[in-house]
């Protein structure tokens, strides 16, 4: 079967990433990025970015400072230890979204990430984590955020027999799903006739396009 995207088509894709948004990374010169990965679920993302830093398109450009969840029992908890990532965990469950979230914050601050980086991390996110982290928080979305924005993109586009969708990466700001695009691509969904099928195709795309996405904010803004 063809693959959906090509890397040259995701590198036009990536081409734009970021500019224009103001970014900036309060990096000291030749330090290497470190990013903190959030995720709620198996962390497929999350293991695509951290074997980018390890020897991927990341290496020499940033590292895994922690990678955190609001669940304990995440699967992509123990896969993030078993690739030699720093982890932590805070259980959300019955908990004020705002406490829950300025904790959340708190324990994050002691890793110092430069970046955000959320990677099925099923929390809608209120200021108390947005504030501290403002404008350097990432979002990879499973459909273009115009045309749908929360949970279900895939079932979104399988129910709908969308040709594409689009993944997008941006920024997170209050809104759900609102904050400034860093960069999309499209993923041929013809042919896919089953949910699983328009799922393998766009996570394939998504693991590509969020390392090359973060690949070119650094190279765009590190100090
Ligand atoms: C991905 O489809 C991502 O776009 C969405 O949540 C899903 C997480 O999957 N935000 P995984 O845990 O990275 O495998």
């Amino acid at each position: 079967m063809n693959s959906p995207t090509s890397k040259e088509q995701i590198r036009q894709a990536t081409l734009s990433a970021g500019e224009g948004l103001g970014v900036r990374l309060p990096g000291e010169e030749g330090r290497k990025v470190r990013l903190a990965i959030l995720l709620s679920g198996r962390g497929s993302n999350m293991l695509s970015l951290v074997r980018s830093t390890q020897t991927g398109v990341l290496k020499d450009l940033a590292e895994v400072a922690v990678v955190f969840s609001n669940k304990p029992d995440a699967p992509g908890l123990d896969r993030a230890a078993a690739h030699g990532c720093p982890v932590a965990a805070l259980p959300s469950q019955g908990r004020k979204r705002e406490t829950f979230d300025a904790e959340a914050a708190e324990l994050l601050k002691q890793y110092q990430p430069d970046l955000v980086v959320l990677a099925g991390y099923m929390r809608i996110l209120s200021p108390a984590f947005i504030q501290p982290f403002a404008g350097r928080i990432l979002n990879i979305h499973p459909a273009d955020t115009h045309q749908h924005q929360g949970l279900h993109a895939y079932e979104w586009a399988f129910d709908n027999k969308l040709s594409e969708t689009k993944i997008t990466v941006h920024l997170v700001d209050e809104g759900l799903d609102t904050g400034p695009i860093l960069a999309q691509q499209p993923v041929d969904l013809r042919g896919a006739d089953t949910l699983a099928e328009v799922e393998r195709r766009g996570l394939a795309v998504e693991h590509e396009l969020y390392a090359e996405t973060l690949k070119r904010l650094i190279m765009d803004y590190k100090l």
